[in-house]
């Protein structure tokens, strides 16, 4: 017999295209199923000011295409520390919620967990991975990574345009944080001449990259684009110092935001739908304390402790085709 009866789902961290179809999987799976569902407002700071949101069918209506988040996002210090957490707790406690589903990175995992500790095990945490970095280690797939990633390659594409009109080197900057898998899928999708990616070092050393840039131009290149990772940054003063060193004109563009908004690809919105009904269909099978990850080709649930004790190293593939792919 399931003991679930009402549940509460909250989007946290940054926001990420797919979101909003996870919510509407959350919501149209639970309802389906006679489990009652509140969203809460501006991830843990909503939980901890009670401000949510009764979850209708209709309340998801028109919303798979959406980017971003209709229950907005935020990161919030006050949960951060155990009084945020107990206070939270209370107001969960209050509010008779069974089971929070949490969708954001690594840190709404951990503070998804903290709450499960603090309450004893009592609140059950469910975690679903969106992300645009794609640096879960226990999964292959993070909602809205496929988005960012097209929209990256959209805007190198763009640059090129204008790098090679000009004859310039580009530099562009994508998101990330500490891993490099948007340069990566961005670099290689562009025919980047170069990525540089926390995890290699080695292929983004600048005195190579400067030579390669030289050769590069004697040879009658007429644009030079470099991949940088956020994890990497100084893309302006990596510029000034290729111009300086090389004579070829060199401009930095840092993508920013811009990667996080837009409409979702088909992709993020399918898988993201199967995620967020997989994690109430996960509380339905009885399970606690669940991650719902992607791995070989299948969705399936992890223990969240375990999931985010893993680590992976960066796929050498990655790197291997990158460099195999390098005009010499
Ligand atoms: O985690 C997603 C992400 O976009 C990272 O790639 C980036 O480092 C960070 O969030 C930016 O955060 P903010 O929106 O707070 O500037």
């Amino acid at each position: 017999m399931n003991r679930i009866k009402k549940i509460a789902v909250l989007t946290s961290g940054g926001d990420a295209p797919g979101m909003n179809a996870a919510i509407r999987g959350v919501v149209r799976c639970a309802l389906n199923n006679g489990i009652e569902v509140i969203g809460f407002l501006r991830g843990y700071s909503g939980l901890l000011d009670n401000e949510f949101i009764e979850m209708d069918k209709r309340s998801v209506s028109d919303i798979v295409d959406r980017g971003g988040t209709i229950l907005f996002t935020s990161r919030s210090k006050e949960f951060m520390e155990r009084t945020g957490q107990l206070k939270a707790l209370d107001i969960l406690k209050k509010n008779n919620i069974d089971a929070l589903v949490t969708l954001g990175g690594d840190g709404t995992f951990r503070g998804a967990l903290e709450l499960n500790k603090t309450s004893n095990g009592e609140l059950n945490v469910i975690g679903v991975p969106a992300t645009i970095d794609l640096d879960i280690a226990c999964t292959e797939y993070t909602i809205g990574f496929d988005t960012a990633i097209n929209t990256a390659m959209e805007g190198v594409d763009r640059i090129r345009d204008t790098s090679t009109s000009h004859e310039r080197c580009s530099i562009v900057e994508v998101m990330g944080r500490n891993a490099g898998y948007i340069a990566a899928y961005t670099g290689i999708s562009t025919g980047a001449e170069d990525i540089i990616i926390p995890e290699y070092n080695e292929y983004g050393d600048i005195n190579k990259i400067i030579t390669r840039v030289k050769i590069a131009n004697k040879k009658g290149k007429k644009h030079y684009i470099i991949i940088n990772a956020e994890g990497i940054g100084q893309s302006y003063d990596m510029a000034k110092m290729i111009e300086t060193m090389t004579g070829i004109e060199t401009r930095a563009t840092i993508l920013g935001h811009l990667q996080r908004g837009g409409t979702p690809t088909c992709k993020d919105r399918v898988y993201a739908s199967i995620m967020g009904c997989r994690a109430v269909e996960v509380l339905l099978e009885g399970k606690c304390n669940r991650l719902i990850v992607y791995k070989d080709g299948e969705f399936s649930d992890v223990d969240i402790k375990e999931g985010l004790a893993e680590t992976k190293p960066f796929p050498q593939y990655f790197i291997k085709t990158a460099i195999e792919l390098e005009s010499k």
